[in-house]
């Protein structure tokens, strides 16, 4: 039956196992030329170099990491931002009271004083890249241990950066490229003075919520917008007020004109991980062991939250943030696992490997490494899934993070711990009594959910029942210093010697510290780190296999959080059978969904107001609707969130926010019939600006083209 299924599989989809199906691919800006012809045909009006140039400004001049982990673009001459909301959400968060609510009422600074500061908040525009391999690598042979070739390596890099920036106020950094076949380093500017402008009210701007998250039809305005201040001499600065907003070398300007179905476009930004050419070993263990383990540990999680967030206002805005990451995850992992499934993941890439193993048979330096990456697999495969435990259920409640405050305050020494300790927790006591029944369920469920898994033996939880299990847990929580600010105080007042014992004799502790030491023993972390080791060593010459058994194909390396081109087409899709999903939403859709009782889809009184008049100003399209959302066939992944939606002229028509359910897996196997990313229309985005908010001085500082 297998056999069958993978010969059918291989005939059908695999006739070049590896090669790049249409619209696959995130392609490295500097080494657009080679992607050029196609994109023309595709319908791309512009040149590589309009996209990357040193020389000259560009459209990459527009593009920013935002934060850590998604993507921002310069939309005027003042260093105006766009991104996503929910990449500005912590800090919107962070400036949100119960009675100034941001987050829920939505913030516009009428002007530049009220644009609110984010300390901490960095913004990075890509200078120059450049390929390093050669420096890189330099004294480093086919006989140099991988240990002795991390050591050369590491040097290396930090040579080739410390002279790349030298007298500059540049940063740059080196980035590995097909599991280091390849290396390119990147001259980074990085802002430092980011200021909060604007950004619609959650329930435009998470319209939809968790709820619709991972879907289409879709119509969240998922965006916010920020300013990047700079010193007189435009360059980064710290936060000061007489700083001044950066005037960019390039801003992208924005079309009126919308996109339909068929018309080309791409995404310019910083997708964060993929990993297109792992084993079926990898595959297999994202769908059969680690996704399913976090998926049902997160579904207790939310439950409790969301229960908790159903009761009051100021526990909702106490969970909001915690959920909306714990949710994501969640949701994405179910249907990354169906779309393997879909698509026969594990058996497509082992029919994969037979070809290679069959090329590979009288190649020695290839011949045996898909059988020693399958023994790597193997052991990592045992550590990892307690490692998942580690994460998703010891880690899960706020009382077991905080023993780590706690262990570290006894191992670490002082140094300013205690003092912190006992502010945060003057704080976390603060609303305790709503919280500690919330925590508490979680603590308990998520250990009784690991013991019922066999965890037992190791963390003298060794009863017969769950509801024995269930009330030691119980008399773990309630005991502990860390639940009772009196006791807390007193153990953290004591000499520290007696200090030292207590803390290591808190049950809270003593549990944590054999639930760590089971799954983080020196041994465990010693199989699980060579396993790692040898895979990446193993990937590299695969990979390197892989693109001498293809000559022709052009391979793209994964995403690692720099910048890169994703292009496609607008285009619709058919999730299941008989149902087709067109390729845009609109403000009718936000309408029909409408539901005063749910709280993902409540509507703005003032929205309601302007769609009952059709007062769309200039941004309907021809058929006089209110574009919201669309999708298209573009590769993107978490990260690019923010990314600019370009059209064939390189002008910005939406901001990326999301992929549909059906095709997450395209971080591994990608399939153009489900993979669709989803964007912002800009002009929904445009409307909310000027018509709801009435902030239309920010869309003046655009630059519209309307024709
Ligand atoms: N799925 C999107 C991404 O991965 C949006 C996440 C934030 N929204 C939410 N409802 N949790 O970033
Ligand atoms: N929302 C994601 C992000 O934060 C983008 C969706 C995806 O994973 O493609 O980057």
């Amino acid at each position: 039956m297998r056999k069958k299924l993978i010969t059918l599989i291989a005939a059908t989809l695999l006739l070049v196992p590896t090669a790049m199906r249409a619209d696959e691919g995130m392609w490295i800006p500097m080494l657009l030329g080679r992607n050029q012809a196609a994109m023309q045909k595709a319908g791309m009006h512009i040149t590589a170099q309009d996209i990357y140039d040193v020389n000259n400004a560009s459209l990459k001049d527009a593009v920013l990491l935002f934060g850590s982990g998604c993507t921002g673009e310069f939309v005027s001459q003042e260093g105006l931002l766009l991104t996503n909301h929910h990449c500005g959400y912590s800090y919107i968060v962070r400036h949100s009271t119960v009675e100034h609510d941001y987050l829920t009422n939505g913030f516009w600074a009428m002007n530049r004083s009220e644009e609110i500061p984010c300390p901490g908040l960095t913004v990075t525009r890509l200078v120059r890249m450049e390929d390093v391999t050669r420096q890189v690598l330099e004294g480093v042979t086919d006989q140099t241990s991988e240990q002795d070739r991390e050591t050369i390596v590491e040097k290396n890099i930090q040579a080739v950066c410390a002279k790349a920036v030298e007298g500059t106020h540049y940063k740059a950094i080196v980035k590995p490229f097909y599991y280091g076949n390849q290396y390119f380093m990147y001259v980074n500017e990085v802002f430092t003075d980011v200021r909060l402008v604007g950004a619609p009210p959650s329930n435009i701007g998470k319209f939809g919520g968790d709820t619709d998250n991972w879907m289409w039809p879709r119509h969240t305005g998922d965006f916010s917008m920020f300013r990047v201040y700079v010193g007189k001499d435009n360059k980064p600065a710290a936060y000061s007020k007489d700083n001044v907003p950066y005037r960019p070398l390039k801003h992208l300007e924005i079309s009126l004109k919308g996109v339909d179905e068929g018309d080309f476009t791409f995404v310019f930004g910083y997708p964060g991980t993929t990993r297109r050419y792992v084993t079926h070993d990898y595959v297999d263990m994202a769908a059969n062991q680690t996704n399913p383990v976090r998926i049902a540990l997160r579904t207790i999680r939310l439950d409790h939250y969301n229960a908790a967030m159903r009761r009051s206002a100021g526990q909702r805005l106490k969970y909001a943030s915690r959920v909306a990451s714990i949710a994501n995850g969640w949701k994405k992992w179910q249907g990354e696992t169906l779309g393997i499934e879909r698509l026969h993941g594990v058996e497509q890439k082992i029919a994969q490997e037979e070809q290679f193993r069959k090329w590979a048979a009288d190649k020695p330096e290839y011949r045996d490494v898909l059988d020693q990456m399958e023994d790597n697999y193997a052991k990592m495969r045992e550590v990892e899934l307690e490692w998942t435990y580690f994460s998703e259920a010891v880690l899960a409640s706020d009382f077991m993070r905080r023993t780590i405050e706690l262990r570290g305050i006894a191992s670490r020494g002082d140094d300013g711990r205690v003092e912190k300790m006992l502010n945060d927790s003057r704080k976390y006591f603060e609303d305790f009594e709503e919280h500690s029944p919330v925590d508490k369920a979680i603590f308990i469920e998520c250990f009784t959910y690991m013991w019922e898994r066999g965890f037992a033996p190791y963390m003298n939880l060794k009863h017969t029942t769950a509801s024995e299990v269930e009330a030691t847990l119980e008399k773990i929580y309630d005991k502990s210093a860390l639940n009772n600010p009196k006791k807390l105080e007193k153990l953290l007042g004591m000499k520290r010697e007696k200090m030292i014992h207590a803390i290591a004799k808190d049950p809270a502790v003593e549990l944590f510290a054999q639930a760590y030491d089971y799954c983080y023993s020196d041994k465990k972390r010693q199989q699980y780190n060579t396993a790692d080791d040898n895979i990446q060593r193993l990937m590299r010459t695969y990979i390197r296999g892989m693109m001498e058994q293809y000559p022709d194909s052009n391979f793209f390396p994964d995403a690692n959080l720099t910048l890169r081109v994703a292009y496609g087409h607008v285009e619709g899709f058919r999730p299941k059978d008989a149902t087709y999903y067109t390729a845009y939403s609109t403000i009718d859709g936000i309408m029909e969904k409408e539901n005063p009782d749910v709280y993902d889809y409540r509507v703005e009184p003032r929205l309601k107001e302007l769609w009952q008049k059709k007062d769309y100003g200039h941004y309907a399209n021809k058929k006089g609707e209110l574009p919201v959302a669309f999708i298209a066939t573009n590769h993107t992944t978490g990260g690019n969130s923010g990314s600019p939606v370009l059209n064939a002229d390189g002008q910005l028509v939406g901001i990326n926010f999301d992929r549909c359910w059906e095709g997450t897996m395209s971080d591994l196997l990608f399939d153009p019939a489900y993979c669709r990313n989803i964007s912002l229309d800009i002009r929904y985005c445009l409307f909310i600006i000027d018509k709801y908010a009435g902030a239309r001085h920010l869309v003046d500082e655009m630059t519209l083209i309307d024709n």
